[in-house]
């Protein structure tokens, strides 16, 4: 499939998929969506919610590793220990990541040596990145994911329903669910209605919050 590096509104890249018409982020801005959506509504409202100074969190779509940086940046600004396990089965090959200005776009050109890392790191083994950051990349699909009350939060960031419907239906959110220990959070960028019920159906209390700029809603998903 075609790919091709475009730039977002707020100056930051992401990857854009013509056949498909779509992108690995928002147009809008990939770094401000990512901030909004998995930083502030995700990783902020877990720290406010539990008195917790380690995280483990789970990403459904590794990716570009911009949600990765963007977190690993947030556990040194606020102190915590974050274990991060992300999962991606088509990982964004070598010469593309050289394109990605996330160190620059989001204001840490200084650790442009641990956004390579991130990416440079073996599969399937945990790696120390940071002080406050450890990361194991896991190359699967998301419906091999088998784990038992592990995760805090998880980052849900796959493709869009309509590209990839298979990937937003109550057998994912099984298994997401079962992945997360109890009173973790689930945040995405979708609000559709077929989405929120098939969490629901899953066993989430599910929660439409405003979205990112450019992005009228969001769904948190919470298993009590
Ligand atoms: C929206 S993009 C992820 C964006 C990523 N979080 C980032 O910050 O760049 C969705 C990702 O899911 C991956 N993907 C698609 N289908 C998958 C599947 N069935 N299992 C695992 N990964 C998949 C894609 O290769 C892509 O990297």
């Amino acid at each position: 499939m075609e790919r091709k590096i475009i730039k977002t509104d707020d100056g930051s890249v992401t990857i854009h998929l013509p056949e498909w018409n779509e992108q690995y982020h928002s147009k809008h801005g990939a770094v401000q969506e990512a901030r909004h959506v998995f930083l502030k509504m995700g990783l902020h409202h877990f720290l406010e919610t539990n008195n917790s100074k380690v995280v483990s969190i789970l990403e459904i779509g590794f990716g570009t590793g911009l949600n990765a940086f963007l977190t690993l940046l947030e556990s040194e600004r606020l102190n915590i220990q974050i274990n991060y396990t992300a999962v991606e089965a088509y990982p964004v090959p070598p010469e593309e990541v050289k394109l990605l200005n996330y160190p620059e776009a989001s204001q840490a050109e200084e650790k442009t040596d641990l956004f390579l890392k991130l990416h440079d790191i073996e599969w399937g083994k945990s790696s120390s990145i940071s002080d406050h950051f450890s990361l194991m990349k896991m190359e699967m699909k998301f419906h091999e994911i088998n784990e038992n009350s592990l995760y805090d939060l998880i980052y849900f960031d796959a493709f869009g329903a309509r590209v990839q419907p298979e990937l937003w239906t109550e057998e994912i959110f099984d298994i997401m669910f079962k992945a997360l220990k109890q009173n973790g959070v689930l945040v995405t960028y979708a609000a559709k209605g077929s989405v929120r019920r098939a969490m629901i159906a899953s066993g989430f209390q599910v929660q439409k919050l405003p979205g990112p700029p450019g992005k009228r809603e969001m769904l948190r998903a919470v298993k009590n």
